[in-house]
């Protein structure tokens, strides 16, 4: 049974950086706690606050985001963060070496009818210039720079799902000593899937591509794509990423005509960044549709993304659907 520092002790992973990953733990497992709680801990329910994404924020986006930024901010080794919920980049006192971004609760439309919802979070270097904390440009990364990704998912069981480059790791976390212990390596997402998870309401919005992909799903075997799908749809990308590294599947927040940027509902620095790197480190690939994810130059901490991931031959697919 081994523990998280063990693991990433084991892929040598810096000191430094497991200092960050160790405090976005302690917040997530405080999340946890009070999520468990629930009614009990007065954590339910709307604020009546709107956040930088035009959302009206839930308490718990409120809790989980304050737990986060508290902890980072007196963190030495961290030098800023960025938050969906937070409309500027929070500088911390002190020069560190790491950015970290986090979407402090993912699915929180799920949290007061009792689903699943999660923290996801990416971890940067910050560039090694003289840019100060509070210079929002420092993010401006892609995904490919990531040097750690992960998320929480609060489910039946506490899972951390992560990874520092070397594949990805599942703990589970042991409530009777509150450690997260492995309890799986080694990741694979199949390669083939007969499962999407899309929205389908906001079909007159996608693109003519995205509607011809799901009209042929929808003719199953009778089709061009020759196959019986199923579809799920959690309304939690981390619950649907989870399931999708557990059995295969394809996951879709497409391009979105409503939204000026046209990108669709998700956040590449919050979402879509650290879902890729976990997808593809388990064998998947992630894609806007035509480009790689981590492979998007981000132009605000903010950025959206339209976002095609999960078993690697099914997004080739959909990407070819694009490219006609
Ligand atoms: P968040 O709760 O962090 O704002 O993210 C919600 C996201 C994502 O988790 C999920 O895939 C999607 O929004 C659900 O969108 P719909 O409301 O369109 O179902
Ligand atoms: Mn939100
Ligand atoms: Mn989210
Ligand atoms: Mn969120």
């Amino acid at each position: 049974m081994k523990r998280l520092d063990q693991v990433l002790a084991a892929d040598g992973v810096p000191a430094e950086l497991e200092l960050v990953i160790n405090d976005v733990i302690v917040a997530c497992k405080d999340i946890a706690f009070k999520l468990r709680q629930g009614e009990l801990a007065g954590i339910l329910g709307a604020t009546e606050d709107e956040n930088v994404q035009g959302e009206t924020q839930k308490m718990l986006d409120v809790i989980s985001n304050d737990l986060l930024k508290d902890i980072l901010i007196d963190n030495p080794y961290v030098k800023a963060i960025g938050s969906e919920e937070e409309d500027y980049t929070v500088a911390s006192t002190t020069p560190g070496k790491y950015l970290v971004t986090f979407d402090p609760l993912d699915g929180s439309s799920n949290i007061d009818v009792n689903l699943s919802v999660g923290t996801i979070f990416s971890i940067l270097e910050a560039p090694e210039d003289d840019r100060a904390a509070d210079d929002q440009s420092i993010f401006l990364q892609n995904g490919r720079k990531q040097v750690a990704a992960g998320y929480v998912l609060y489910g039946p069981s506490a899972l951390l799902v992560m990874s520092t480059g070397n594949g990805v790791n599942i703990f589970t976390l042991d409530t009777t000593v509150g450690e997260f212990i492995l309890t799986k390596s080694g990741v694979q997402i199949p390669e083939d899937t007969a499962e999407f998870a899309i929205n389908m309401s906001n079909q007159r919005f996608w693109e003519p591509e995205m509607k011809q992909y799901i009209d042929d799903c929808l003719q199953g075997e009778e089709g061009p794509l020759g196959k019986r799908y199923n579809m799920r749809w959690v309304a939690s990308m981390v619950a649907e990423v989870h399931r999708i590294l557990m059995r295969g599947g394809i996951f879709m927040y497409p391009y979105d005509n409503r939204d000026p940027s046209k990108a669709g509902k998700l956040r590449l620095m919050y979402e879509g960044n650290p879902m890729s790197m976990l997808v593809e480190q388990a064998g998947g690939a992630s894609s806007t549709g035509r480009m790689d994810i981590m492979d998007v130059a981000p132009q605000g901490i903010h950025d959206r993304v339209p976002v095609v991931l999960g078993s690697k031959n099914e997004v080739a697919k959909v990407v070819a659907y694009h490219a006609k």
